[in-house]
């Protein structure tokens, strides 16, 4: 049982925990994602890692509730354990030198965090274009302030309600066209990680994606996370989750995370009555 120390709501459905898990904090890695099973009965549901302390034996992940686990999941308080919690799981980031923009979207702001530390840990210039539909869904902003000068921070909302009104394209357009950024990370939402990788293949920049398909065992044996990456299949869980965006094949994977839709509709109308 993995006991909660720290719960933070970021808006209704954004959701932090930070869980005691010292073992595991010893080996995370940035990159690196744990898998969740939230009782006896639950499903296993893959979260990547938003911070950890070898020193204090604790983890991190943020999540937005989507489905049945994660309503559920957001329904514990401080003090309540966890069934299981399976991890690190995945290869680590592996980041070549250069210029990097790192590019977050929603949630994958949780993810995009760890990565752009790691970066600038490693004496790299890092841009983040950091992208929310509105101001209120902007997650980890005084984090990334805090290793990030100002005009290294880009933020757009789809509203307008904050920061530049618009898609994380047009910034991401504008440091490759100036040389200021030379290689692309990116996290989030499949159709934002789509046009995030159209935009860097058009400038003829390298860009790595952080994927995060339907996971069941996360150990590479049921095959549910496969992706199709140069047209090869590959297992996120276990090959990645970091992959060459520009061979991942956006639209088969965008198909294969909506599959579930009606059954986790199900789901949570049965969870709920
Ligand atoms: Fe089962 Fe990756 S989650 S093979």
């Amino acid at each position: 049982m993995y006991k909660i120390l720290d719960k933070t709501q970021f808006s209704e459905k954004v959701f932090k925990f930070r869980i005691e898990a010292p073992q595991m904090a010893r080996h995370a890695h940035a990159g690196q994602f744990l898998m969740v099973r939230a009782n006896e009965t639950g499903e296993r549901v893959p979260f990547t890692f938003a911070d950890w302390s070898p020193e204090e034996g604790w983890v991190e992940f943020i999540f937005m509730v989507v489905g049945k686990t994660t309503m559920m999941l957001s329904t514990y308080e401080v003090g309540d354990c966890i069934q299981d919690v399976t991890g690190p799981l995945g290869q680590p980031s592996e980041f070549g030198k250069g210029k990097w923009c790192v590019i977050g979207g929603g949630v994958g702001l949780a993810i995009a965090f760890p990565i752009t530390r790691q970066l600038v840990e490693s004496g790299m210039e890092v841009h983040a274009i950091m992208g929310a539909r509105t101001k209120d869904l902007l997650l980890l902003e005084d984090q990334f302030r805090s290793i990030l000068p100002d005009d290294h921070i880009h933020i757009t909302t789809d509203d307008g309600s904050y920061g530049e009104k618009g898609v994380v394209t047009a910034p991401e357009d504008r440091l490759l066209e100036s040389g200021d950024a030379d290689h692309v990370f990116c996290v989030g939402p499949v159709p934002m990680m789509k046009f995030a990788t159209l935009t860097a293949v058009k400038h003829g920049t390298p860009i790595l994606a952080s994927l995060n398909p339907i996971m069941v065992d996360g150990t590479g044996m049921c095959g549910c996370c496969r992706v199709e990456v140069g047209g090869e299949t590959k297992f996120a869980c276990v090959d990645g989750p970091d992959f060459d965006a520009s061979k991942v094949n956006w639209d088969d994977l965008r198909a294969r995370q909506a599959a579930y839709r009606t059954e986790e509709g199900q789901a949570i109308k049965a969870y709920e009555e």
